[in-house]
């Protein structure tokens, strides 16, 4: 029989990946989202979809009492740090209040195994580097803290409810397969919004900080493949036998400043990037870094798609596919 796996957030970035992966290995998918930041065409073909809401107890039970489920994968999540910064009461309503109804639909179901999408924004300003699991958790930001209170929540519940739960917190996720990429609306990610200044389509990148403690004052981060993750997800899904909580770091343990990847991208896709320097941009720490030893040493995982060139690569092709009027110069653009 075919193990089939629900995954919330399935029309967003990461949660389309991984869905993606997972049909490609061969399990069956269904795709929860409601559409309010992720895109319908990004919901892989092969894959059930329900738009709704995970906070909406009642219709999630239904989904949970129509088909045998194996796993949860919950991606679901308002995500963009500085809008956590301004409006809190969303990031708490969607990343814990409507969570919270899913991991109940989950227990009342009888689902054994979950598996959430964490982020390195739980640690908040790095004590030590490169950080670890244990590494205190200080978030700078309302989407950190967020993260962490369910995260909290996940700990409690597996260890009463006997469910196999595992967070990953994620670092810099990116990069893109042909199918699937980084698509939010409004952009705040930076590798998208180098590839916008690079075609034209703004007029200049702006560099958020150059007054950082860091070797060039701009902000350095672990940027990680989406791909890479998507395995993570998969390893761990075959690990989860028994009951219990276990959080791992998704990084790579190398990282670039944000100067250093705007010259690695202009280098990669063979464009000039005008750019500008501002102030610092609210929500944002200096450095993340992460430490993935024990990804590494307890599920085997083994990033084949991380190399930075590799991710710079596979997002501007998946650009160009999507935006083929990317590809042009701008002295053709205006032919
Ligand atoms: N940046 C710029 N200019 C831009 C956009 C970003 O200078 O136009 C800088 C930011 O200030 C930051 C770095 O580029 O220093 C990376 O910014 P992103 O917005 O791409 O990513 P963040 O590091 O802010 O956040 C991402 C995810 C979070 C996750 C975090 C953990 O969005 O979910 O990584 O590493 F928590």
């Amino acid at each position: 029989m075919r193990r089939r796996v629900l995954v919330t957030g399935g029309a967003g970035y990461v949660g389309s990946v991984c869905s993606e992966e997972l049909l490609r290995q061969g399990f069956e998918v269904t795709v929860v989202d409601d559409l309010s930041t992720g895109h319908r065409h990004a919901v892989p073909e092969g894959a059930e979809f329900c738009q709704m809401d995970i906070g909406d107890a009642a219709r999630m039970r239904e989904v949970f009492a129509a088909k045998t489920y194996d796993a949860v994968f919950h991606f679901a999540a308002k995500a963009l740090i500085p809008e956590s910064v301004t409006n809190p009461a969303a990031f708490y309503q969607a990343n814990v209040v409507a969570a919270a109804a899913l991991i109940d639909a989950v227990r009342e179901a009888g689902i054994r195994r979950f598996i959430f999408s964490s982020s390195a924004a739980v640690y908040g300003n790095p004590l030590q580097l490169p950080i670890t699991e244990d590494h205190p958790t200080v978030p700078v930001n309302s989407y950190g803290e967020t993260k962490l209170a369910f995260e909290r929540m996940l700990a409690w519940y597996a260890r009463a409810y006997g469910i196999s739960v595992c967070a990953f917190r994620y670092f810099n996720a990116s990069g893109a397969t042909l199918a699937h990429g980084e698509e939010h609306v409004p952009e705040t990610h930076i590798l998208p919004i180098l590839f916008e200044a690079a075609a034209g389509e703004r007029e200049f990148f702006t560099i958020y900080g150059c007054d950082y403690p860091t070797p060039d004052g701009t902000c350095v981060r672990d940027y990680v493949h989406v791909l890479d993750i998507a395995q993570a997800h998969i390893l761990a899904l075959a690990k989860m036998d028994s009951p219990g909580f276990s959080v791992y770091n998704i990084g790579l343990g190398t990282s670039y400043s944000v100067r250093e990847l705007l010259a690695r991208v202009e280098q990669v896709i063979d464009r000039q990037i005008p750019w500008r320097a501002s102030e610092r941009r609210a929500g944002d720490c200096a450095v993340l870094c992460a430490n993935p030893s024990h990804l590494m040493s307890e599920l085997g995982w083994s990033p084949q798609q991380s190399d930075l060139d590799r991710i710079i690569e596979t997002a501007w092709a998946w650009k160009m596919q999507t935006r083929p009027a990317a590809g042009l110069t701008q002295s053709a653009r205006q032919v």
